[in-house]
């Protein structure tokens, strides 16, 4: 049956952003019917901006609003975990942002409280949506990329003192990690969509663009379980911000290079064909392909249609579970100076967390 979902919209900064490209753009799947912000006079604003009465700065007092169905967590990463336990307790839908928590026990707690729970999580990974990321995925889906040889990923982009002058940013209490928790996460992300899952890496961290706890500048090395070899580069110091990435199958080569970043509305993605035979078949499948909306849209969307189907959603913990594991890996390499297979198991040093380790 499909009906309106209420949401309760909690942390007002990329938060504003769900509720102008992710609500206002679904407002038949979609009422934003209450807020909440420890911060007085953000609340009040964004209450007037979208017509919105009930504000409140007490996260506690949203989860016991009856009538919301969602719980959107858009608040800093340190506060994720006791909101989204709180929210499968009182049986809501929660809509979290990345990076979801900071370790592996915790997802694990996680699933165990929505195995419980009526309500269910989705994770914000809205790079996913992005129109070329869709048409890349079809073309893999139907068989025509052939066998996947190598990918480069960079995430170059450029963040100064300013950006930092939010104190959780610099943390790792706050944030949970730095550039590859909080920004090459969605490039990563992209990576394991359309490859799949990663065997192995070596990984290397630094601290080099700005005085921060957390690192800024991070190199890469994977190799995926259907054998192919993929390296990330990920910097906070990229005097022109970009995200780049190139993914060569034995049939075609897809690139994007996009200024500055993936979810840019004009974000060139290119199918490069091996033959003019291929080329056909390609252009046919994208022919008959319809992406979904770009960005918070297009998964908000889908998160509505599974919600009213009750079919899974369309990110779920699993594939935070994913990008954690990762990340779990890459900085037990970079602190061990050591090749990493994973998954990560319950006894590995890093199963509870690395932000003690740095
Ligand atoms: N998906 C994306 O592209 C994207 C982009 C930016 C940020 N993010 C993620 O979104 C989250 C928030 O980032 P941001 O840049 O918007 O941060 P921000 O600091 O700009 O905004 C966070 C807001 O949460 C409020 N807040 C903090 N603790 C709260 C609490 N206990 N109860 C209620 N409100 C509280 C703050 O007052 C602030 O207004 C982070 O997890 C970040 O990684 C995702």
């Amino acid at each position: 049956m499909t009906r309106k979902l209420k949401v309760a919209v909690v942390g007002l900064g990329i938060g504003r952003n769900h509720i102008l490209n992710g609500y206002r753009t679904n407002t038949e799947r979609f009422e934003v019917a209450a807020l909440c912000d420890l911060d007085t006079d953000l609340l009040h604003s964004c209450g007037k901006e979208f017509g919105v009465e009930r504000l409140e700065k007490d996260y506690l007092e949203i989860v016991g609003m009856d009538d919301i169905d969602v719980i959107d967590v858009c608040t800093p990463p340190g506060t994720h975990r006791k909101m989204i336990l709180a929210a499968l307790h009182a049986g809501k839908y929660v809509i979290c942002e990345k990076p979801l928590v900071g370790a592996l026990a915790e997802i694990d707690e996680l699933l165990d409280a929505e195995s419980r729970s009526s309500g269910r999580v989705m994770p914000i990974m809205q790079y996913r949506y992005n129109d070329g990321a869709q048409k890349a995925r079809h073309i893999i889906n139907a068989g025509l990329a052939g066998k996947p040889l190598v990918a480069t990923c960079e995430v170059h982009w450029l963040r100064d003192e300013t950006y930092y002058e939010k104190d959780w940013r610099k943390s790792w209490s706050g944030a949970l990690g730095g550039v590859l928790m909080n920004h090459a996460i969605h490039a990563n992300d992209l990576m394991f969509y359309l490859l799949g899952p990663v065997r192995s890496l070596f990984a290397r961290t630094a601290t080099r663009v700005n005085k921060i706890e957390v690192e800024d500048c991070a190199s890469i090395s994977v190799e995926l379980e259907c054998g192919a070899l993929a390296t990330t580069s990920a910097t906070l110091g990229s005097v022109e911000p970009l995200s780049r990435m190139r993914l060569c199958f034995e049939n075609v080569t897809i690139e994007t290079d996009s200024r500055p970043d993936f979810t840019a509305a004009d974000a060139p993605w290119r199918f490069v064909a091996a033959n003019d035979a291929i080329g056909r078949k390609i252009d046919a499948a994208l022919a008959d392909f319809t992406p979904p909306p770009s960005g918070f849209a297009g998964q908000m969307q889908d998160f509505h249609k599974a919600v009213c189907e009750k079919t899974p959603l369309p990110l779920t913990l699993g594939d935070a579970r994913q990008s954690l594991d990762f990340a779990t890996a890459a900085y037990w390499s970079a602190k061990t100076y050591s090749a990493v297979a994973l998954p990560i198991l319950p006894d590995h040093p890093f199963y509870n967390g690395w932000q003690n380790a740095f």
